[in-house]
């Protein structure tokens, strides 16, 4: 008789982002008039730019010629990638690191999914609250979350409410916790912490051993000046704190597929006898067993984005999708809402009229004004009376959006 792992059956039926495709395709299939537009997922709709094309057009060519023919390649990332990386992401900010602290793989979402694999199953989690659904889920699915209760939290899972109310700022937390995923700017408030309020994170996981687990995805949204782009750069971080960082949202790779996560060779876990134990050392052995790299034709890609034509188009993406942002913000306010983000993040996180759930409003505005949105609840019990909006969609559709909630 086979075992299923009974972790799989506590968690909901189906993925937030699943639930949400099913209840569009429903309605669609009664309306199929209906010109729907998309502000659920945050997924670019911009093509890639020249310059990562015909990088990716180059490396398919050198696929065709026995010479420059690439079979496996080092599954932490080609020295190609990883020098580039290390110079303009990190030596840029006054960060330095070395090739094996760099993993090139092919998602932050898979990245921060797979790093439960080198985690006892004793550790207690601790999440900001609304939370983007990934770390909750992994944690399920690895025995670490507990009971789901009524009230939508996990019993073993320490929730740090990040509301309008402390201005989603998420407080250090008063139990015992030995692992906590950040993610700034956040997925879903898009709202971020200054250095100060960062150091002050650092500080704590150094003093309490804990691992900070950092998602930087969005890092590249940044616009005001006292945001960090990287955790690094706040002094002691190594120590403690593993980065996340993507080329999803940065150039366009929803559907390329490109990332890479730091592990510093500082960063230190513990046994259950005491002794410490490098947890590079064990992404490493992880990733060797588990991963088998990242294309090389998309590593390719994702090293165009660092020539000086590519920067600029890099630029030049992020810049029309936070002028949607702006538009969405702006109006949203015009129109009397109570609205955060969207000033360091593609997201917008907007306060639902009073009356409504974040199920309701969502309901309401997919059915009358045939826009897509994503409830706040779905990211956790402190989404509650909110929903999120992307910037991903096109300026067009955008201001149409718009048009559609003024009328
Ligand atoms: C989101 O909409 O939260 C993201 O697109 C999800 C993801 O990056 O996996």
């Amino acid at each position: 008789m086979v075992y299923a792992n009974d972790n799989f059956i506590q968690l909901p039926e189906t993925y937030l982002f699943s639930e949400i495709a099913k209840r569009v395709e429903t309605f669609k299939a009664s309306h199929p008039e209906a010109n729907i537009i998309r502000m659920g997922i945050g997924d670019v709709t911009l093509p890639l730019s020249k310059t990562v094309i015909q990088a990716m057009h180059k490396a398919v060519d050198e696929m065709a010629s026995g010479a420059t023919f690439k079979g496996y390649g080092p599954d932490k990332g080609y020295s190609f990638l990883v020098d580039k990386i290390i110079e303009h992401d990190y030596k840029a900010i006054g960060v330095d690191l070395s090739t094996e602290e760099v993993f090139v793989s092919d998602g932050a979402k898979s990245d921060s999914g797979n790093i439960g694999d080198i985690l006892s199953k004793d550790n207690i989690i601790a999440v900001t609250d609304p939370v983007y659904p990934v770390y909750i889920d992994t944690n399920v699915m690895g025995g670490r979350a507990g009971e789901l209760g009524k009230d939508g939290k996990w019993s073993n899972i320490v929730y740090l409410s990040s509301t309008a109310e402390n201005g989603f700022i998420p407080q250090l937390p008063t139990e015992k916790v030995s692992v906590v995923y950040l993610c700034f700017p956040n997925n879903p408030t898009g709202t971020t912490l200054t250095k100060v309020q960062l150091k002050e994170w650092v500080d704590y996981a150094i003093a309490n051993k804990v691992l900070l687990l950092f998602d930087a995805a969005y890092e590249a949204f940044i616009t005001e000046k006292d945001v960090p782009h990287s955790i690094y750069e706040i002094e002691g971080a190594k120590q403690v704190a593993i980065e996340f960082r993507s080329y999803s949202k940065t150039a366009g790779f929803t559907g390329t597929r490109c990332s890479y996560t730091i592990v510093p060779k500082e960063c230190t876990g513990y046994l259950k006898n005491g002794k410490s134990v490098s947890i590079n050392a064990l992404w490493n052995r992880r990733q060797a067993t588990k991963f088998n790299g990242t294309p090389y034709i998309i590593q390719r890609g994702a090293e165009a984005t660092y020539t000086e034509e590519g920067k600029k188009e890099v630029k030049e993406m992020i810049q029309y999708y936070m002028e949607n942002a702006r538009i969405i913000r702006t109006s949203l306010e015009k129109l009397g809402y109570e609205v955060y983000g969207g000033v360091n993040a593609p997201y917008i996180w907007l306060k639902v009229p009073t009356g409504y759930t974040s199920w309701t409003f969502f309901d309401k505005l997919l059915t009358e004004k045939h826009i897509v949105t994503t409830p706040g609840v779905g990211f956790g019990p402190s989404g509650e009376g909110y929903i999120r909006l992307t910037a991903f969609g096109s300026k067009e559709q955008t201001i149409e959006a718009m048009i559609r909630l003024t009328k």
